[in-house]
């Protein structure tokens, strides 16, 4: 009998595991998860509670709005969850560190994370340490729990996969892990609102075709995300254009 290789997977700890796979389930995601190229399983933190309310939170000590989810309660669904101490434990928090690309190259090579969700005004910091959360972000603003940033991060791995996206994948690839923004795409028709299509892309000068969008790229980069622009020109050994 021939074993199948087990698949990249995500377990992901959250109080509303109905809302999973949601996005994930349909489309490439989708497809992929039906097709058993990955796995999820989204798991209830209340589950573990043991009161006879089932109470996951309770108020901040020191005093203060809101509510704080319970590290008695999170470190059982953690333990109850069994997973490999190999995969990655990953809290998702705006405290966090941003999610970059890279990492999610490295997720995505791995065997698949297991992903906390946050609610209330935060999680009690013991368990943090004590199971080794690390703390990742998807950007400077505040959702209101760490599902919706969960998905984000799983789709970002999941594209990724070997067989999910083909040769798609790329070019979009290419484009950030170089550190800079995607060229603007064009296609039929040729005339749009008295609006054409660049002359350049469809010349036919292949050369040509790529230094333009080489040169979109630049320009977009450095008037949109200044931040990336300078880190590549710290990279190129030159001075940042940017620079005041
Ligand atoms: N939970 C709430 N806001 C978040 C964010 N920006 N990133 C990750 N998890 C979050």
């Amino acid at each position: 009998m021939t074993s199948e290789p087990t698949p990249w997977r995500a377990t992901v700890l959250t109080l509303f595991p109905d809302m999973f796979p949601g996005p994930l389930g349909v489309s490439l995601a989708g497809k992929a998860l039906a097709g058993g190229l990955w796995a999820l399983e989204a798991r209830d933190i209340r589950a573990s509670a043991t009161d006879r309310h089932r109470s996951v939170d309770d108020t901040p000590a020191g005093g203060g709005p809101g509510m704080v989810l319970r590290a008695d309660v999170l470190a059982a669904a953690i333990d109850e969850a069994a997973i490999a101490s190999d995969r990655p434990h990953l809290l998702m928090s705006p405290r966090g560190r941003p999610l970059t690309q890279s990492q999610v190259v490295d997720l995505a090579a791995g065997p698949g994370p297991l992903i906390v969700c946050g609610r209330f005004e935060g999680i009690d910091q013991r368990v943090i340490e004590a199971r080794g959360l690390e703390e990742v972000s998807i950007g400077d603003y505040v959702l209101s729990g760490g599902e919706i940033a969960a998905m984000a991060l799983i789709d970002a791995c999941v594209r990724l996969l070997p067989g999910v996206m083909g040769k798609q994948a790329s070019g979009t690839e290419e484009s950030f892990s170089e550190g800079l923004l995607e060229y603007p795409q064009y296609t039929r028709p040729q005339e749009f609102e008295g609006r054409q299509i660049p002359e350049i892309l469809i010349s036919g000068d292949h050369a040509k075709v790529a230094a333009w969008r080489l040169a979109q790229s630049e320009a977009l980069t450095q008037s949109r995300r200044p931040d990336l622009w300078a880190r590549k020109a710290a990279q190129r050994g030159t001075k940042s254009t940017t620079d005041g």
